[in-house]
């Protein structure tokens, strides 16, 4: 890893890429950066496009594909599950709702455990063989903690997990608990867990994959990288993202940034950011250009994303500027018809995806994203994650949370004989 270090985005200090650090001695969060005047872009991209289709081996993976700008390692030193290579679809009956006419959904819940996550755990995993790390730790939302139970089980390394009591879904919860992870339910929300988990690893000497680690970041870029490789290199106007603990966006612009530098893509795609309205930290600085301020008691039906104090605001601020970016908020009931829509069109994604196609349609609506630019959308998180948010919502149960059923299409009971059928089909 010859050209790698990590680097402080506050004070700028370096340190070596083999010093098991997640923060600068400041207090700054870390980036993995790398001397891009020693790399031959157009070289990377001609390496790259000859692995696609690898069929097996860590080149078969759609994060270690490009692995000279994730971390240059020998292929027996990377823990993957090749993950990644997830389609790129036409977004269908979602591209109608948002009132956009060149819309794709980029579907990171085809992942191995069924999130973007993967992408960032393949690393972070590696990292942590790297490190000789025995125990490796999380606090989770839900996607996080399956991902990397999944990836240390693979591994042979301990996954210890903090969830919030009782706010995550049962698809996440489920994974968790199968892969083996040891599951302390903590009183307290995603934030107060992010916090103890980053004491608990400092004391007893586990191995953090939380997103404040800088390699679970570089990992993410290879969203990006990859959503340019099927599109053979060709830069989207727009690509919309959910944000909650903030890591994914900051992978996304900084991967830009650098295929950017190293001149493979000769143009800067614009970023929007979409927060819930209840978890919203991100979007109120942005909207008021107000000092960054967490959100006490994060509330949304979108739990992967019910996050008040996200770890990465910093580095998330620096892309959006980057990329002339954008933040926007879309209320509950907003999150669940587009949600709808993205069922409704065969593709499916659990709640906190979904923010995607509610945000791209705000900002249709809004006149700020053109209807006939070429966006794309990420989503984030596979339907089955969440099946208590599907069933609520078609049921028309929802009201407790003010979400109706507006495209409810709700089981209807019968009795069991042909004329009941014939009633039913009327
Ligand atoms: N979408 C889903 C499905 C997620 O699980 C998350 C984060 C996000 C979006 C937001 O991404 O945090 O990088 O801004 N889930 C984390 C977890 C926090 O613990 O699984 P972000």
């Amino acid at each position: 890893m010859k050209n790698t270090f990590l680097k402080c985005v506050n004070c700028d200090a370096t340190y070596e890429v083999t010093d098991p650090r997640y923060t600068c001695e400041c207090g700054g969060l870390l980036d993995v950066s790398r001397d891009l005047s020693k790399i031959d872009g157009a070289f990377l991209k001609k390496l790259w496009d000859g692995r696609w289709g690898a069929k097996s081996g860590a080149e078969a993976s759609g994060v270690w594909r490009y692995k000279e700008l994730i971390l240059d390692l020998p292929n027996e030193e990377i823990v993957t599950r090749q993950e990644g290579n997830t389609r790129l679809y036409p977004a269908g009956k979602a591209a109608t709702y948002a009132g956009l006419n060149n819309f794709h959904l980029k579907h990171e819940g085809e992942n191995p455990t069924g999130s973007f996550k993967d992408r960032g755990m393949t690393c972070g995993a590696t990292a942590a063989k790297m490190f000789k790390a025995k125990s490796v730790a999380c606090a989770s939302t839900g996607n996080t903690s399956a991902s990397m139970a999944s990836y240390a089980a693979v591994e042979g390394l301990k996954p210890i997990i903090f969830i919030p009591e009782g706010k995550i879904a049962y698809g996440k919860l489920a994974q968790a608990l199968a892969y083996g992870g040891k599951t302390l339910q903590i009183q307290g929300n995603f934030d107060d867990a992010m916090e103890l988990v980053q004491d608990v690893c400092k004391e007893l000497n586990i191995y953090l994959l939380n997103s404040i680690n800088p390699f679970r970041i570089e990992g993410q870029k290879a969203i990006g990288f990859e959503i340019l490789q099927q599109l053979d290199w060709q830069v989207p106007d727009w690509i919309i993202i959910p944000g909650g603990n903030l890591g994914n966006n900051t992978a996304l612009t900084k991967g830009m940034q650098e295929l950017y530098e190293l001149g493979i893509i000769n143009k800067i795609p614009r970023v929007a950011v979409i927060q819930a309205e209840g978890a919203n930290p991100l979007y109120t600085m942005w909207k008021n250009q107000s000092e960054y301020k967490p959100v006490l008691d994060p509330d949304t039906i979108a739990t992967a994303i019910k996050i008040g104090n996200p770890v990465s605001w910093t580095k998330s601020l620096r892309g959006l500027k980057w990329a002339n970016g954008v933040v926007e908020q879309v209320s509950e009931q907003e999150i669940m018809d587009a949600k709808a829509m993205v069922d409704a069109a065969g593709i499916g994604a659990e709640p906190a995806s979904c923010c995607s196609v509610a945000g791209a349609k705000k900002l249709v609506d809004k006149g700020i994203i053109d209807k006939d630019a070429f966006v794309v959308g990420i989503l984030t998180g596979n339907i089955l994650k969440d099946p208590d948010a599907v069933i609520g919502y078609h049921q028309n149960t929802l009201q407790a949370q003010n979400i109706v059923g507006t495209y409810a299409n709700k089981p209807i009971k019968i009795e069991c004989n042909i004329d009941a059928v014939k009633n039913a089909l009327k």
